[in-house]
């Protein structure tokens, strides 16, 4: 049984947020120039994702952007996190922009600020232009040049008008899923190119991070948003322990590690030599690499519980993304995966508030001084409406008061949290599940493409307008 909520009231400042992407809202596909990313021709492959869902349509989120606002400012939101299709904008992933594609997120974000809402931009939320992949993709040095140009260009377009940036949104996601187990685009499963698509990843995030700072404005703020594990032993015996470093190092240390202070964790170089010799760490990398960041992102949905394993006693794990035969985990055949006991999302992933608190006070040691943001959160359910049309979703409402009232507590503890963005604002292609799972504070019927805000809407949107997390 969930604790009985109570009332929890957050710092003036803080902001309230809801977090979408653009592959997952857009739609669009063919549209001003756009051409396809690794998605579109992930989602469009036999057997890659749910019922053959894609995002096509998606919730035409590209042409009811102005409803959407309206609905967002209605609703009380301060803040809204979307993300930039990178073929739209740039659609052989280099060279000249296509000016039409900038002037959708132009409107986009002169809506949100003519309605008081304060956006933030991803720049890469997993759509890889096809033709990038097509030449090699984030295992090749030149993605992350190609990003940095990329950086630059929505930087000039939009820096005067958007303050917050993320450059990359869950890199984790993109090689371990993508390059890993193969359960995201673009379907790869090679554990070498993983690690060197990690690599590539973290150069675009500082060559991307300095493109940024050498065409905006000095208030502007850079991050990055990591899908950091919160990795549990299951005992304390030495063996378990291990398993966790490996997988702390796997996870989270790949990133974090460069990102916040310059070096790989040696760890991770012993466990992965069989699989890499990361002789694509050329000279200066880690320099480019570790640009100071004015903010940090962290999406949270569920702890991680390992132990150690026989070799051949493990079997695939697909971190809740997705299904697949491959473990998207190079070198560590020798962990095992574990279900964390409690009550469960419609994803499967155990709800389990404590993980957020554990993880904001990690990064408030980990990267001291450093504003954090917690840049998604959120749960699947299955939500229907209501013979009178309404769609109540009291579980959501009980998943985001845990979470935030976790929030508020690290605040307590002395972890500087700016702000929160739900994940989502709205239904939406939730990846390979497709359209079944539901994340959205507001319900949106696919057959006519309605939005009706949850019961979970108003509420949050009441937190967000009084900075009270309502009982
Ligand atoms: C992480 C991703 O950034 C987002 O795109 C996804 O829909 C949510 N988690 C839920 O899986």
């Amino acid at each position: 049984m969930p604790e009985p909520m109570s009332s929890v009231s957050f710092p003036p400042a803080f902001l309230w947020g809801a977090a979408t992407s653009a592959y997952q809202i857009e739609g669009a596909v063919r549209e001003d120039g756009r051409t396809p990313s690794i998605w579109d021709t992930f989602s469009h492959t036999p057997g890659r994702t749910a019922g053959g869902d894609h995002g096509d349509i998606a919730v035409d989120h590209y042409h009811r952007y102005r409803d959407d606002v309206a609905m967002m400012a209605e609703l009380g939101l301060s803040a809204y996190r979307f993300s930039i299709s990178w073929s739209r904008v740039q659609p052989t992933g280099r060279g000249p922009a296509v000016q039409r594609g900038l002037d959708f997120y132009r409107r986009l974000v002169d809506e949100l600020l003519a309605h008081g809402i304060k956006p933030a931009v991803t720049l890469y939320h997993w759509d890889l232009p096809q033709e990038l992949e097509d030449a090699g993709g984030w295992p090749e040095r030149d993605t992350a040049y190609r990003f940095a140009e990329y950086a630059q260009i929505v930087g000039e377009a939009l820096g005067d008008r958007v303050e917050q940036w993320i450059t990359l949104n869950e890199p984790w996601c993109s090689a371990f899923l993508g390059y890993g187990s193969g359960v995201h685009a673009p379907g790869r499963t090679e554990p070498a190119a993983t690690l060197r698509a990690s690599h590539h990843l973290n150069l675009a995030h500082g060559l991307g991070t300095s493109a940024l700072r050498s065409v905006m404005p000095t208030r502007n703020s850079v991050a990055l948003s990591l899908n950091s594990s919160v990795v549990r032993p299951v005992s304390q015996d030495p063996a378990d322990l291990a398993a966790a470093r490996k997988i702390d190092d796997l996870a989270n240390g790949v990133f974090h590690g460069p990102i916040l202070h310059g070096a790989y964790p040696e760890s991770l170089y012993a466990a992965t030599e069989l699989v890499t010799d990361w002789s694509y760490v050329l000279e200066g990398d880690l320099a480019a690499i570790n640009q100071p960041l004015d903010a940090l992102g962290l999406n949270y949905y569920t702890p991680t519980l390992v132990s150690a394993a026989e070799p051949e006693a493990n079997g695939p794990r697909a971190d809740g993304h997705g299904a697949s035969e491959h473990s998207p985990w190079p070198s560590a055949d020798d962990v095992m995966f574990h279900q964390t006991p409690g009550d469960r999302t419609e994803m499967g992933w155990t709800i389990d508030p404590t993980g957020l608190h554990e993880l904001i006070m990690r990064y408030t040691r980990e990267a001291p001084g450093l504003p954090l943001y917690i840049t998604e959160n959120g749960a699947a359910y299955d939500d229907k409406p209501d013979p009178d049309g309404r769609v109540h979703d009291p579980e959501r409402i009980a998943y985001l008061h845990g979470h935030l009232s976790e929030v508020r507590r690290a605040i307590a503890d002395g972890a500087d949290v700016r702000g929160y963005y739900l994940w989502s604002l709205m239904d939406n292609f939730e990846w390979a599940y497709g359209y079944e799972k539901r994340f959205g504070a507001v319900y949106v019927d696919y057959s006519t493409l309605t939005r009706t805000p949850k019961s979970s809407a108003y509420w949050y949107g009441e937190a967000a307008r009084t900075g009270v997390l309502p009982a």
